[in-house]
């Protein structure tokens, strides 16, 4: 079994966070890193962190974040038939899929974005993420996730800042609307 605690893979995201300027450097240093914590999910990896809230669909458990909230790592639970809006994240994201399959459905943003509070998207792609599955998205990268199966699904979220710091929207496809994207977490 891989031994990789979170404290370990915070300490490697430092060093990476010293080091490299670079945003698509750093997703590509991120990304085995991310891997590497889910085959030592047995380190980490507790029953609490299925837990997630109806009214959100999702839970978002966080299991690092630095003081000035750069490096946000997050245990991210998803409901069976739940999911999120399209959004992006502020910042750029390192997704690693830990238990259960969760489709992601990518877009583009094709309005100028010069109307506040107004956006069009896209769809420009979609893939199923598995356990192992890692998905690197540099900052304005828009997705939306959603858990097609029948049992909670689990992913481990790495962010160069936290998700409800980053003033990072949601997308409303029918309306074609952007709104503020802050999320609950769990206790
Ligand atoms: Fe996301």
């Amino acid at each position: 079994m891989v031994s990789y605690t979170i404290a370990e893979l915070v300490e490697d995201l430092r060093r990476i966070q010293a080091t490299v300027s670079d945003e698509l450097e750093i997703l590509h240093q991120v990304r085995p890193l991310a891997l590497k914590a889910v085959q030592a999910k047995d380190c980490w990896l507790t029953e609490k962190l299925y837990g997630a809230s109806e009214e959100q669909g999702f839970g978002v458990h966080m299991l690092h974040e630095e003081p000035d909230h750069s490096l946000a790592v997050m245990a991210i639970a998803w409901l069976p038939g739940r999911g999120a809006a399209p959004h992006d994240h502020g910042t750029w994201a390192v997704v690693a899929g830990v238990d259960g399959p969760e489709r992601n459905d990518f877009y583009k943003r094709v309005d100028d974005g010069t109307q506040t509070g107004y956006a069009e998207l896209r769809k420009v792609g979609q893939n199923v993420y598995s356990e192992g599955d890692v998905v690197a998205m540099p900052s304005g990268m828009i997705h939306g996730v959603w858990n097609d199966g029948d049992s909670v699904s689990v992913s481990l979220h790495i962010y160069g800042k936290h998700i409800n710091h980053t003033a990072r929207s949601k997308y409303d496809l029918e309306s074609n609307t952007a709104s503020p994207f802050i999320v609950s977490l769990e206790s």
